[in-house]
């Protein structure tokens, strides 16, 4: 195909490989219309010539036949079963690592909440996502430093200060930081709204923590550190960590230097504008306090398409999140020199990261910036927003699906012990995997049930398969173990095993696992893992058809015990590959 294309200039996804349709007595399906048309030849024609000339010989097909333009292969079912094998003998458990990213590095920016603010479900799914790609990266070869970009400075910090100094008691903060700092800032947007005095005073607070006031900037101390103790559990319970913590107010020194050097460079000017709101991410640091006419400092767009410029400064000298994100963006290039900087944020965010990206484009900070954008979580409650207060707390949902899964457990015949730690691993991962595996753009609805079932697309349906097939490996050590020696050996003669897997099921096995790499491959491409995800779902119904129609604890010879043994090792091992990229773990028993 590729010698077709680079002789016709005909773009590969013009020449796509497919899998044959059912009614065709053939494997995999090359349409060639974009051949002929180049060519400028009749379809059918072709294929029927090309299906003469091409010769099979050394590769793993065995028949080739042209029908209505499409080039129809036959795969040779034992060729291709003795190749993947082959592989997997090899990598054993790199299987479906790659080296294509090695040398480049990936810088992602994920989880990012706002101190003294809840972790939301929408940093949850910024989290299990960004965790998720990470990992992907990396099994492809990539260098990854994930940042976690705290939201710790802005405005918002002047209204909690004052409704701490006004109405907030130590001891209640120590002992429920994020709880009772989000019952202040409710409080303060309740007075707010009949008092706007109130507005003024905030502003003061924020003033004296920019000018460095030691009460102010002991406060922010204060409330930073007890909202990252509260996120560190949240990480711990996730099984996250991050190469870096860097908040907003690292750069608080590199902002002045940012704009300065955006006017030097021409590329920022004095602007009248509205004051508006550019970012959504909980309005940390976003303007829109003051609807009147402000004289700001811009980065205007106009030349990039985009109508709204990015504003870099307000009139009374302070920064934005958007002053922090060049800052940031600038501080990353120079630090890692990444070939990629994904920025894993709510599809809200949208057009401020176009305005941000553009906007380092003009100051000539070059690097592919992405914006990897993610729909809601729905929660039967509906949307949440923390200034009023309706706020369902990650760790809240974390728990009630650790509990539902312990539910679940609980006429196992396991220790109570592993019990919990079980269905910790049950309840956390259902909870990623019901997030990873939807579409990254669509909303995601919180369905218990759904979640958790155990026969639907779940992770505790993919725990299960593993657990399962660790259960006949166990097994067969006690009633085949010899077969057992032979599927675990360092020599496995591939060739051997092929021979001896020749049922539909088997190859259909066969064939998904050997799907594997290109799966990988192209969730990192396109930073989407619910690629791994409803593959490994399709992976584990296969096995399941596998099972259910080949025996293999009870087959034929030894050999043939050992071979499928094999298969079950393989797909095993697919399915603990697949399912770490997507940071869930099968326990050993469930
Ligand atoms: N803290 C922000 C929010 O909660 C997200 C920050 C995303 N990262 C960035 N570099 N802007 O919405």
């Amino acid at each position: 195909l590729a010698d077709l294309r680079a002789a016709d200039g005909v773009e590969a996804a013009a020449l796509p490989v497919q899998a044959a349709p059912p009614n065709v007595e053939a494997d995999l399906a090359v349409p060639l219309f974009a051949l002929a048309k180049a060519r400028r030849e009749n379809p059918a024609q072709l294929t029927s010539v090309l299906a003469e000339e091409l010769d099979l010989g050394g590769t793993l097909f065995t028949e080739v036949t042209g029908a209505g333009g499409f080039l129809n292969f036959r795969l040779d079912g034992q060729a291709l079963t003795a190749a993947v094998l082959e592989t997997y003998g090899e990598l054993g458990q790199d299987y479906g690592r790659t080296q294509d990213g090695a040398g480049k590095t990936v810088v992602i920016d994920y989880s990012s909440p706002n101190i003294a603010k809840p972790f939301s479900v929408g940093h949850l799914r910024s989290t299990v996502i960004g965790a998720a790609i990470t990992e992907i990266l990396r099994f492809r070869g990539y260098r990854v430093v994930g940042d976690n970009h705290i939201g710790d400075w802005g405005t918002q910090f002047g209204k909690l200060m004052y409704a701490f100094d006004a109405w907030g008691e130590r001891e209640k903060v120590a002992a429920k930081p994020i709880e009772e700092l989000l019952a202040l800032y409710v409080k303060f947007h309740d007075r707010a709204e009949e008092d706007p005095s109130l507005e003024e005073g905030a502003r003061r607070w924020f003033q004296r923590l920019e000018a460095g006031d030691e009460e102010a900037v002991a406060l922010w101390t204060w409330f930073r550190e007890v909202s990252l103790q509260e996120f560190e559990k949240i990480y711990d319970l996730l099984g996250v960590s991050f190469e870096e913590v860097l908040g907003e107010s690292f750069y608080n020194d590199q902002l002045q230097g940012v704009v300065d050097d955006a006017f030097r460079q021409g590329v920022a000017e004095w602007g009248e504008i509205e004051a508006r709101p550019t970012a959504g991410g909980d309005e940390s640091g976003a303007p829109g306090d003051d609807p009147a006419m402000e004289k700001v400092a811009i980065i205007s767009l106009e030349g990039h398409g985009i109508e709204t410029p990015l504003l870099i400064q307000k009139s009374d000298g302070t920064s934005l999140y958007a002053t922090r994100d060049l800052a940031t963006a600038r501080y990353r290039l120079e630090r890692w020199d990444p070939e990629q900087i994904l920025y894993v944020v709510g599809g809200e965010q949208k057009l401020y990261f176009r305005q941000l990206f553009a906007a380092l484009e003009r100051l000539d900070h070059h690097a592919k910036y992405v914006h990897v954008p993610f729909g809601l979580i729905r929660l039967p409650k509906g949307r949440m927003s923390t200034r009023k207060g309706r706020v369902i707390f990650l760790e809240d949902v974390l728990s009630e699906a650790i509990g539902r899964a312990e539910a679940i457990l609980q006429d196992r015949d396991l220790s109570l012990e592993e019990k919990k730690r079980i269905a910790t691993l049950v309840g956390v991962g259902a909870v990623k995997f019901a997030d990873l595996s939807q579409s990254r753009v669509k909303d995601v609805l919180f369905d218990w049930d759904k979640m958790l079932n155990m026969q639907g697309d779940s992770a505790p349906y993919l725990q299960y398969a593993c657990v399962r097939i660790r259960s006949i490996l166990r097994k067969a050590g006690e009633e085949a173990p010899a077969a057992l020696a032979r599927a675990t050996g360092d020599e496995i003669d591939a060739g051997a095993f092929a021979a001896l897997l020749g049922e539909d099921s088997e190859l259909e096995l066969i064939k998904e696992l050997a799907r594997f790499p290109e799966v990988v491959g192209a969730a990192a491409e396109t930073y989407q893992p619910h690629l791994v995800a409803s593959y490994l779902i399709t992976v584990a119904r296969t096995f399941s058809t596998f099972y259910k129609q080949v025996p293999v604890l009870r087959a034929d010879s030894e050999e043939q015990i050992a071979a499928r043994l094999y298969l079950c090792r393989f797909t095993a091992r697919v399915l603990e590959n697949g399912l770490g990229l997507l940071g869930i773990q099968c326990p050993e028993r469930m």
